[in-house]
């Protein structure tokens, strides 16, 4: 099977569609979360309102969890809590409203997260602006959703995180990112042709990077950290964005359940997986496929360096 997995991940088309999902679930039924794995811990999930986050939201209820469905929309995050507890009427379900874009809002959002004693924070949103477009804060917006915002949200919640005994954090990135060099000294994207697609994966690429530092960075919290990529999944996020891949595409896109397993499994398997790591259907993945992409350990440092100095000089 690893052999073959192997396979599936370097022919991207085979691997990233319905048919690698369905070839790897195939033999692994004894790996699923047990039932009520989740029970008595709290989830957060961003990007909850939509396609991929909605599905993690209901994967983690489905396991028990309490779960709090985290959208800047309050009528569409309660849309989407309602489901929820129509179809587990026995979850917990929550809402709490923020941008994680913008600064302000998510210090407002990290102050009510902590109340509420947060185990696991799922950092899903997600957004490929179709032009370039300054965060509130004045960052690129991708850079703002992606990076900035949801390490500001851990960094602000490590209490909360601190107090739980089996503390865990996914990064949702995207196989988009296996595509851009690491922009060392351009992170706002400031430099060249702006495109959508390409600050998309510009700004996955240095939300991948720094999972190793920021495990390293937390571990003494004992929080778990990993990144992810979920495949090519049927979202309105794609239809919105990629609308012509989203037609070609079509019949080989995986349903949101399928891009969502990887993230309910990083939350619910027992014991919890190694710190550090970025997976795709429950397996760990490289950081590269291509040469050009490859990046020193002192640019890695650099990046995770002026990040922090962001966050702490502007989301603190
Ligand atoms: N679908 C794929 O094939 C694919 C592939 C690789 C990676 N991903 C990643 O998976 C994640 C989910 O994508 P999706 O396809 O499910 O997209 P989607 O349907 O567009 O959902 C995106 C979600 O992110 C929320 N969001 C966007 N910007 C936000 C902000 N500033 N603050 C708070 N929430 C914000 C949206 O909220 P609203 O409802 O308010 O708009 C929505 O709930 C993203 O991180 C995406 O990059 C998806």
């Amino acid at each position: 099977m690893h052999v073959w997995d192997t396979l599936l991940d370097r022919s991207v088309i085979a691997g990233y569609s319905r048919l690698g999902y369905a070839l790897r679930a195939a033999g692994r039924s004894d790996d699923d979360p047990r039932p009520g794995a989740l029970a008595g811990r709290t989830v957060a999930v961003t990007g909850a309102t939509s396609g991929i986050g909605a599905a993690i939201a209901e994967g983690v209820a489905a396991l028990g969890a309490h779960v709090i469905v985290v959208g800047r929309d309050g009528e569409r995050a309660q849309r989407v809590a309602a489901g929820l507890v129509e179809r587990f009427p026995d979850a917990r379900v929550s809402v709490e409203l923020g941008d994680v874009s913008d600064a302000e809002q998510v210090r407002d959002l990290a102050a009510r997260l902590d109340r509420r004693d947060v185990d696991a924070l799922v950092h899903n949103a997600g957004v490929m602006p179709p032009e370039r477009t300054d965060s509130a804060d004045g960052h690129e917006l991708s850079l703002a959703t992606h990076v900035l915002g949801p390490i500001a949200l851990t960094e602000l919640l490590l209490p909360a995180l601190r107090r739980s005994p089996d503390a865990r954090v996914v990064f949702m990135s995207s196989g988009g990112m296996y595509t851009a060099p690491l922009p060392v000294d351009d992170l706002d994207y400031r430099d060249g042709q702006y495109r959508g697609a390409r600050a998309y994966a510009r700004s996955k690429r240095i939300q991948t990077a720094l999972v190793p530092l920021l495990a390293d960075r937390w571990a003494a919290a004992g929080v778990m950290v990993a990144g992810m990529h979920p495949g090519w999944v049927d979202t309105p996020g794609v239809s919105g964005s990629l609308p012509r891949f989203a037609t070609l595409a079509g019949p080989l896109l995986r349903g949101p359940a399928e891009g969502a397993d990887t993230a309910v499994w990083l939350l619910g398997t027992e014991p919890a997986p190694p710190t550090g790591g970025f997976w795709h259907d429950r397996r760990r993945r490289p950081e590269h496929y291509l040469r050009r992409t490859r990046f020193s350990e002192a640019e890695r440092r650099a990046v995770g360096e002026r990040i922090a100095r962001i966050v702490d000089d502007e989301y603190r």
